[in-house]
């Protein structure tokens, strides 16, 4: 525990040498919304590879990099890259920038993700606001000696994803695209896609999307007391719900056109907030 701090406690403070007002607020971009990341001005760029400690992504086409700048002339950090447990992480190391973002006095994360669409009124490119989520066939991130520094053992999970900031985020769906989806992410551990059984499955349980990232890092910052807020772009519908297949081209290229509108929903919610 003690040589977990000290590792923290030294990428901390290889930021702090580089950047010197520390964004409070952080996007974490998902597939095919890297490109917010040129929008940012007054930029200073930290690959993950030269932080002590941080771990590297292995994703093609995830870049690795926190960029620290003004979005909109708010103070920002991008985290260009996350890491995913399939790339056969523990979840520690998935977490692991979540938790520096707390040492660095960060009090809000917007966490971005590709998604497959469970619930049948959606449809690709769709933007959903996750209002919740599910997770039964993974291990809590928070299993192991509770991190006492960083918050409880036992926490509630009932406002995971803050209300007050879903409530803007809808405002601001509305205003941008006219209208909003909502819905129950389902966390599925990847890296396959899922079978038709288990998207039915999910569906009876309560799911609208499913993707392979955002609910670790959700808890961890929860438990942190850093307030998530969750954004799907529902990339295509998941397994069986059409005849199509699933590739990683189409998702890449759906989220590619959902873009614009992507970005226009982070541009003004972050103004709102
Ligand atoms: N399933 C899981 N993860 C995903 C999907 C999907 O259908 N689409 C994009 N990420």
């Amino acid at each position: 525990m003690d040589n977990y701090m000290d590792k923290m406690n030294e990428s901390v403070k290889f930021i702090k040498e580089k950047v010197n007002n520390i964004p409070k607020l952080v996007i974490v971009l998902g597939s095919g919304l890297g490109s917010l990341a040129d929008d940012i001005k007054d930029k200073t760029i930290i690959n993950y590879k030269d932080i002590p400690n941080f771990p590297v992504s292995t994703v093609p086409g995830h870049k690795g990099e926190l960029i620290f700048g003004k979005l909109e002339g708010i103070p920002v950090i991008a985290m260009n890259g996350r890491f995913h447990y399939y790339e056969g992480y523990d979840l520690e190391k998935v977490t692991y920038p979540i938790r520096i973002f707390k040492l660095l006095g960060v009090q809000t994360i917007i966490l971005t993700n590709a998604a497959g669409g469970i619930n049948e009124k959606f449809q690709k490119g769709d933007l959903m606001i996750i209002n919740d989520q599910l997770s039964f066939f993974a291990e809590s991130v928070l299993r192991g000696p509770n991190k006492e520094e960083f918050g409880e053992r036992f926490i509630d999970m009932s406002n995971l994803y803050d209300k007050d900031y879903i409530n803007i985020l809808k405002d601001v769906m509305k205003d941008v695209t006219g209208s909003y989806q909502e819905g129950v992410y389902a966390y599925m551990k990847g890296p396959t896609y899922e079978t038709p059984a288990e998207i039915r499955a999910l569906r009876i349980l309560g799911a609208d999307a499913v993707g392979m990232s955002t609910v670790p890092e959700a808890v961890v910052a929860h438990h942190s007391s850093i307030k998530v807020i969750g954004i799907s772009c529902i990339t295509n519908m998941a397994a069986g719900v059409t005849n199509e297949l699933l590739t990683h081209e189409d998702v890449k290229k759906t989220a590619l056109k959902a873009e614009d509108n992507f970005k226009k929903v982070i541009k003004n919610f972050i103004k709102r907030i």
